[in-house]
C-alpha cells in the first residue's frame, strides 16, 4: 500500500466507526493530513473537550492522550505508539514534588500539561506554553512554584516582575539541545530573518528571539507577517509544516539537532493498525486519580 491508499483508507475507517484523530503540530506531514484537529497542547486540550466523537486518537505523546482522558472520562482514548512519551513529563516524582511544596507550603503549585495524570493530582494549576502568561498572570497568589519546565517558567517569570517563582531543574531534553552559540550565528547567516522560538528554549536563547510562543503561536506568527524569512527554534517539523503552508516565505531551522524523538514514534502504519484495533494503548485510568488531576485542567481553562 502506498502511503496516499494508506491515507485513503484511514479517512475511510474513521469515518465508517466515528473516531476522531487529533495530531500535535510536531507530527509528521502524511499524518496531519489526515487528522481531524492538528494544534499546540492548549488547542488539543479545548478539542478533547468540545468535540463529540467517542473515541480518540491522539497522534502525539502520552500526556496528550491523557489529558482527552482525564476531560472525557466516557470516551475511547488510542495513543497509536505506546512508547511515546515525553521525558520531561516524567522528570519529577510524587514524592519530590510532596517534599517541595513542604518547603514552600504558600506557592501555588503550576504544572506545565507536560506532566503525568498522577503528577497533577497534586498540582493547583496547568498551563500550555500559549496560555501559559495569561494564567499565572490570572492567580490569585504571587508565590508560584513553577514545574517541570524552568525554561518556560522563567520566560513567564520575566513578564510577570511582580510575582515571585520557585523552579526545579530540568526541561525539555529537544529544546534543549539548542545552544545560544547556534542563534547567534543563525542570526548572522540571516540579517534579514525573524528569529521565532518556543519557550522551551533556555533563556539565553529566548532572550535572543523576536517571537517566543507555542507552535501554533509561531506557525500564526510566521503565516501573519509581512517578512519573508524565519529561523525556527522548535521543532524542526515545524519548520517543513511552514515551508509547505507559505511556499513564498523561507524558513531555517535554527538547529539541525531539534528534533524529537518521541513525536516522531508515531508513523502513519500506526495510525492505520489501531483504528483496526490491531495496536495501539487503550489509555485507563484511576478514577481518583483522574477527578483530582482534572481539578488542576478545569483551573486552567477557568483562568486561561
Ligand atoms: P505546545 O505545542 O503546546 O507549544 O508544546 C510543545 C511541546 O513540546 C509539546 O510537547
Ligand atoms: Fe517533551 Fe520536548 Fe518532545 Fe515536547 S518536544 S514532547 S516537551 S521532549
Amino acid at each position: 500500500m502506498t502511503i496516499a491508499e494508506m491515507q485513503e483508507e484511514i479517512l475511510r475507517i474513521k469515518k465508517e466507526k466515528n473516531i476522531c484523530i487529533l495530531a500535535h503540530a510536531y507530527q509528521a506531514d502524511e499524518i496531519l493530513e489526515i487528522a481531524d484537529y492538528v494544534g499546540d497542547s492548549y488547542g488539543l486540550a479545548l478539542n478533547a473537550r468540545d468535540d463529540d466523537k467517542k473515541t480518540v486518537l491522539m497522534c502525539g505523546v502520552r500526556f496528550m492522550a491523557e489529558t482527552v482522558k482525564i476531560i472525557s472520562p466516557e470516551k475511547k482514548v488510542i495513543l497509536p505508539a505506546p512508547d511515546a512519551g515525553c521525558p520531561m513529563a516524567e522528570q519529577l516524582d510524587i514524592e519530590l514534588l510532596e517534599a517541595l511544596k513542604a518547603k514552600y507550603p504558600d506557592h501555588t503549585v503550576v504544572a506545565y500539561i507536560n506532566t503525568t495524570a498522577e503528577l497533577k493530582t497534586i498540582c493547583d494549576v496547568c498551563v500550555t506554553s500559549s496560555a501559559a502568561l495569561r494564567i499565572v498572570k490570572n492567580i490569585d497568589n504571587d508565590k508560584i512554584l513553577f514545574i517541570p519546565d524552568p525554561n518556560l517558567g522563567k520566560w513567564v517569570a520575566k513578564q510577570l516582575p511582580e510575582k515571585e517563582f520557585k523552579f526545579v531543574n530540568g526541561g525539555c531534553p529537544t529544546h534543549c539541545r539548542i545552544m545560544k552559540d547556534e542563534a547567534i550565528k543563525a542570526k548572522k547567516a540571516h540579517p534579514d530573518a525573524l528569529l521565532l522560538v518556543h519557550p522551551e528554549c533556555q533563556p539565553e536563547v529566548t532572550e535572543l528571539s523576536d517571537y517566543a510562543g507555542s507552535t501554533t503561536g509561531i506557525m500564526d506568527y510566521a503565516k501573519n507577517s509581512d517578512k519573508k524569512e524565519f529561523i525556527i527554534g522548535t521543532e524542526n517539523s515545524i519548520v517543513s509544516h511552514l515551508q509547505h503552508m507559505c511556499p513564498d516565505k523561507l524558513f531555517y531551522p535554527l538547529s539541525k539537532d531539534c528534533v524529537c524523538h518521541n513525536m516522531k514514534l508515531t508513523t502513519l502504519a500506526d495510525v492505520y493498525n489501531a483504528l483496526l484495533g490491531k495496536t495501539g494503548e487503550e489509555i485507563t485510568m484511576d478514577e481518583d486519580v483522574r477527578i483530582k488531576a482534572k481539578k488542576c485542567i478545569d483551573k486552567m481553562l477557568e483562568l486561561s
